[in-house]
């Protein structure tokens, strides 16, 4: 059987060649985990058509991460509802289902305006900054912050945390040390939320104070709680900084579409679409397993097994999308994944999309005449978060 090897020296900058020998190989490939607890490893199927049949499955497949866990290992975030299943992930995402509406989200909307004034506007003097750094990590850091009601001085702890257990998901590079690393972080993250959440009621109206709120009325358990703040405060901000740097470092490596965009504001909304299909930020789904054995086009798979899709390969599928490798900001239909489908479809998408729409838009009308300084920026070492670790430009 094929394995993912990641140990390839291209891999990071440009998976996408590899991926089209999967799809073209037709059968799942293996990744080997290196830390056992978990399994031995999960089986990653590449193709749009086994993408949405394992996402459109309800009862064969399992997200319950608790029942491959050791009998005392895991932690409270074991608990957040994209590792849960039945009415329990119902529960859970009903709760607070309301907070990321598109209603709700509209109404954040002049906040993100402004928020992103500030942050463009602190940037005028500058004739060169870093793009990953000095914005596209600042903006949904702060608009987490105000979402779930934080003090946004605490966010940058919340992103070192966030990055110490993305590179512990990323199973192949994990290491000892770097699994070390994650436990840790997992654990002063989860004290720190602890604190939050035992300073009591709030008067705000924040999704904190609500949710500490149906905690004290037992609508969710106090690891659940836990588990709810810190899996929302990290969902929040993880992806959308890569959908926000992926997307400029598109733009402007296609001149042409920044210049259309230019011209044609109200182009934005499928730009953003489109970024969200050609760098997924999220490159492969979490934790799923086999319930009962099932067949994914043609393939058996035991039950028991861990199973997984490539979302960056799935959205690169030559049977679905006319010239797939091309990035182009005006591509009509994009049905595009990066966000999921089915039961655990993303809960953020509204969220993430008018974030990055308000983000790109602004850059765009501050620093029309933006540019590249190098040739290739530089990837995150992460397979399973694609984004950039910086993005030099000039003005
Ligand atoms: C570009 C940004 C984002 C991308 C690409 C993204 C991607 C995804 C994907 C692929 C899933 C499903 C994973 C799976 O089925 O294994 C998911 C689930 C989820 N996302 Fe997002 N996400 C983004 C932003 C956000 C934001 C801003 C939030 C807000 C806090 C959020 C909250 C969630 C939640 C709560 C779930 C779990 C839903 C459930 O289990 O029912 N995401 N996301």
């Amino acid at each position: 059987m094929l394995s993912l090897d990641l140990t390839q020296p291209d891999f990071f900058r440009n998976p996408y060649p590899y991926y089209a020998r999967m799809r073209k190989l037709g059968r799942p490939v293996w990744l080997p985990h290196q830390q056992d607890s978990l399994s031995e490893g999960v089986l990653l199927f590449s193709r749009y058509d086994d993408a949405t049949e394992i996402f459109r499955q309800t009862s064969a497949i399992s997200k319950n991460i608790r029942s491959v866990r050791p009998p005392g290992a895991g932690s409270a975030f074991d608990l957040h509802m994209l590792h849960r299943d039945g009415e329990d992930h119902l529960r859970l995402r009903r709760l607070v289902g309301d907070y990321f509406s598109p209603q709700a989200i509209q109404r954040l909307q002049p906040a993100m305006e402004e928020m992103a004034d500030a942050l463009l506007a602190a940037l005028a003097h500058k004739a060169e900054f870093d793009f990953i750094a000095e914005f596209a990590e600042r903006m949904p850091l702060l608009m987490t912050a105000r979402l779930i009601g934080v003090p946004p001085e605490d966010m940058a702890h919340v992103r070192a945390w966030s990055l110490a257990l993305g590179e512990g998901f990323d199973s192949l590079l994990a290491t000892p040390e770097v699994l070390a690393k994650q436990k840790q972080a997992l654990s002063e993250f989860m004290a720190y939320i602890g604190r939050l959440t035992r300073s009591g009621s709030r008067a705000d109206e924040s999704l904190l104070g609500f949710l500490i709120e149906a905690s004290k009325r037992e609508q969710l358990a106090p690891d659940e709680l836990a588990a709810m703040v810190g899996f929302l405060l990290f969902a929040g901000h993880e992806t959308t900084i890569s959908l926000i740097g992926n997307g400029l470092w598109l733009l402007l490596s296609h001149p042409e579409q920044w210049h259309m965009l230019r011209e044609a504001p109200a182009l934005m909304a499928g730009a953003v679409e489109e970024i969200l299909r050609f760098e997924s930020p999220e490159q492969r789904t979490s934790f799923r397993l086999t319930k009962a054995p099932l067949e994914i086009n043609g393939i058996t798979v035991e039950a028991g097994k861990q199973i997984g899709v490539i979302i960056g390969s799935v959205n690169r599928d030559e049977s679905i999308f006319r010239n797939p490798d091309v990035f182009d900001i005006r591509r009509t239909p994009n049905r595009h994944l990066a966000f999921g489908l089915g039961l655990h479809n993303c809960l953020g998408k509204t969220l993430a999309r008018v974030e990055a729409n308000v983000a790109l838009t602004r850059v765009l009308d501050h620093f029309p005449g933006l540019r590249l300084r190098q040739g290739e920026p530089r990837w995150r070492r992460n397979s399973f978060f694609r984004g950039l670790e910086e993005l030099a430009v000039e003005r």
